[in-house]
């Protein structure tokens, strides 16, 4: 077996985080700096690609043993689940269903807003009792939460039986980390605050059988002011697009039928390259694989470009759905917001769109009692709301994230008021999805079956090419099939149908 990747340019930044370290005499551990991620102007650079690859030593560290992860947050974490997922049984360990069996117990979590990290510290906490019963258990904390300082310091304060924590940049580095928690029996903390280099070919045990979750870039440049994903996934990094390609040709082989493209702006692709409109190229040169279908999350109005929904058009194969975040419809708060664009032009880039695509699904996320946000503001989006007429929408309550520039501005907005803010902006969301859904009654879709539902394995679930959920009836054995179903009812967020060849 190989020696592990070893690149002389990560020994050298690592050993620069050393030396940090030594100095703040914070002993062995390497701890999260959010200041060093947003100070970026220097490595604005296409970063190096290099393979992964795993040491003789850590290979079999894990015959015999278990592991549960639990993943929150995004796509693209659920996609580092995965891998790390696929790292894990390269070491030997095997997935199980609870945490109770589990002597590896991983926490891949999110940072987006407080609610996320308020579950995962009451879990962990509740834990100390599951520990106690199974004392060599390893308790493992990694994602985005595990970038913010603050939750550094609460871990080392008070959660004693966390035994291991690592950053988004450096999952690839788990085989040899638990071996320092394992064969040492050290609790590690090793977190960087710089990217790194792309890795490539590292292992993924895939969630699904029937669509995959492709990375095609890293990291966000926008820092939104709300935000806290630029500083825990680092600067915009896209991945080539041989190795991208590559993925999706294994998926296709593998059987699947749908590549999702992720990326926390995917309309930056290649922009690190020099890559000129490199997203709608990627985006064609993914249709050409032949796949059958493929979608992509999340698009960011700032930088989208018109060719984008042309290759939409071209390409059968590229769905016709689009989620595109406006947050508010405001232009004062979109402005504090640093979003870089206004109601008016939101709303031209979505009448383009309908006069393309007519029958396009619309979809997107919404933020309601950003500081000093008044109620004429807040009217705003609701009449944006109105003129998009959202398929679906998510919509969230402001939380301030430590480190972030609107964390301090003052979060002058009664929680009171926010919460029935969120509760009017829901209805109105809602009938809107209920008119749009009631369109598809009558109406044969194809949907992507995703497996029967755990309640009645006669009825199955999946989405359709639209993007909508639809529950339906049919014969058995339809999973991972693109199966014709005519609709019958409608609800506010799924359609219910009958399989066609029923
Ligand atoms: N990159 C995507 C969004 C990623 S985060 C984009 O820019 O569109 C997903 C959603 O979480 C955001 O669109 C936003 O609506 C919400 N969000 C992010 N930070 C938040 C915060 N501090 N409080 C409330 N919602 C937030
Ligand atoms: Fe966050 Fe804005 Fe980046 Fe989306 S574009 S991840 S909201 S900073
Ligand atoms: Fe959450 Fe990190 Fe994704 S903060 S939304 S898991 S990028």
């Amino acid at each position: 077996m190989k020696e592990p990747v070893a690149q002389p340019v990560f020994f050298m930044r690592f050993s620069a985080i050393m030396f940090d370290m030594m100095k703040n005499n914070t002993e062995r551990y390497i701890l999260p700096e959010m200041r060093r991620e947003a100070n970026r102007a220097s490595r604005n650079t296409a970063s190096e690609c290099t393979r992964f690859v795993m040491s003789a030593e850590a290979e079999n560290l894990g015959r015999g043993k278990k592991y549960y992860i639990r993943t929150y947050g995004c796509q693209a974490n659920v996609r580092d689940g995965e891998t790390l997922a696929g790292i894990l049984e390269l070491m030997g360990f095997e997935m199980c269903e609870s945490t109770e069996e589990a002597d590896l117990l991983i926490f891949n979590t999110c940072a987006i807003r407080q609610a996320a990290e308020d579950r995962v510290f009451g879990e962990i906490g509740s834990l100390k009792s599951v520990k106690a019963r199974h004392p060599g258990q390893i308790i493992c904390l990694c994602g985005c939460m595990a970038q913010e300082e603050v939750v550094i310091e609460k871990i080392l304060k008070s959660y004693p039986q966390v035994d291991l924590v690592f950053g988004t940049h450096n999952l690839w580095r788990l085989p040899e980390l638990l071996l320092k928690v394992m064969s040492k029996k050290e609790r590690t903390i090793e977190v960087y605050s710089e990217e790194g280099d792309l890795i490539e070919d590292l292992p993924v045990r895939r969630s699904t059988s029937c669509k995959g979750f492709v990375h095609i870039m890293y990291g966000c440049d926008k820092f939104c002011t709300y935000c806290i994903v630029p500083y825990t996934r680092g600067r915009e990094r896209s991945r080539r697009k041989e190795d991208i390609i590559e993925e999706i040709m294994t998926l296709k082989q593998q059987g699947m039928k749908e590549a999702v493209l992720l990326g926390q702006n995917v309309n930056a692709y290649g922009k690190d390259l020099k890559m000129e409109d490199g997203f709608t190229s990627l985006l064609e040169s993914c249709a050409e694989t032949g796949i059958e279908r493929i979608r992509f999350y999340t698009s960011h109005p700032r930088d989208y470009s018109s060719t984008t929904i042309d290759a939409m058009v071209k390409y059968p194969n590229i769905m016709r759905s689009l989620h595109l975040p406006v947050q508010s419809g405001s232009d004062e708060i979109l402005k504090r917001m640093n979003r870089g664009y206004t109601n008016d032009s939101y709303r031209r880039l979505y009448d383009e769109m309908r006069s393309k695509i007519s029958d396009i699904t619309f979809t997107t996320d919404l933020i309601v009692g950003f500081p000093s946000e008044t109620d004429e503001q807040f009217q705003a989006t609701l009449d944006l709301v109105d003129y998009c007429q959202f398929d679906m929408a998510y919509s969230f309550v402001y939380s301030p994230r430590a480190g972030t520039p609107a964390a301090r501005m003052e979060d002058n907005i009664p929680l009171s008021v926010k919460k029935e803010r969120l509760q009017i902006l829901n209805d109105r969301l809602s009938d809107i999805a209920a008119k749009r859904n009631r369109e598809y009654v009558g109406r044969t879709l194809k949907v992507l079956c995703e497996g029967p539902s755990k309640k009645n394995e006669n009825v199955y679930s999946g989405y359709s090419e639209e993007n909508k959920l639809v529950n339906f009836t049919g014969p058995a054995g339809l999973k991972d099939q693109i199966i014709e179903v005519k609709i019958t009812e409608s609800h506010s967020f799924s359609l219910d149908g009958t399989a066609s060849c029923e």
